[in-house]
């Protein structure tokens, strides 16, 4: 599959021009391709209660779902999503946090294409040994 990287930083560019980022200043924007060629986005959205903070991936992700398109598989792909650019307010690529490098695990699996300053990543080379699903089933207790 094609992907226009160009065109999938300048979604997360306008993306992150609608983050909600009064705390930190940093205002993050996602935008995903899925199996079908269509784009999902997400910005960072805080609080007041730092904790709470929502990354521009989480809403990527919830979008992806939301819209239908997580049920699409492309043939040869590792999930859903196939590729994913994320940028900071200034429209260059921001690596993924850790906890999103998982979340974006389940919805890409490895293969899953990040947008880095040098190019495309493959995830399993930014989250390798990741903890997933396999793990869960295989090790847990029922008692
Ligand atoms: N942030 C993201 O949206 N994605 C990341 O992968 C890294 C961090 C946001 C969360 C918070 O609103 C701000 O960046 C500063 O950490």
């Amino acid at each position: 599959m094609t992907i226009d990287w160009p065109r999938l930083r300048a979604s997360a560019a306008a993306a992150a021009e609608r983050a909600y980022a009064p705390y930190s200043g940093l205002r993050v924007g996602a935008a995903g391709q899925a199996a079908d060629g269509q784009t999902v986005t997400g910005c960072n959205v805080e609080n007041a209660s730092y904790g709470l903070t929502l990354c521009a991936e989480c809403g990527l992700v919830s979008a992806l779902h939301a819209s239908g398109l997580a049920a699409l598989h492309a043939a040869g792909a590792s999930g859903p999503l196939v590729a994913v650019a994320v940028v900071a307010g200034d429209g260059e690529p921001l690596l993924p946090c850790g906890r999103c490098r998982q979340l974006l695990l389940e919805a890409g699996g490895g293969d899953l294409l990040v947008d880095t300053a040098e190019g495309p990543v493959e995830l399993k080379v930014l989250l390798p040994a990741a903890f997933t699903g396999t793990d869960l089933s295989q090790r847990r207790q029922t008692e």
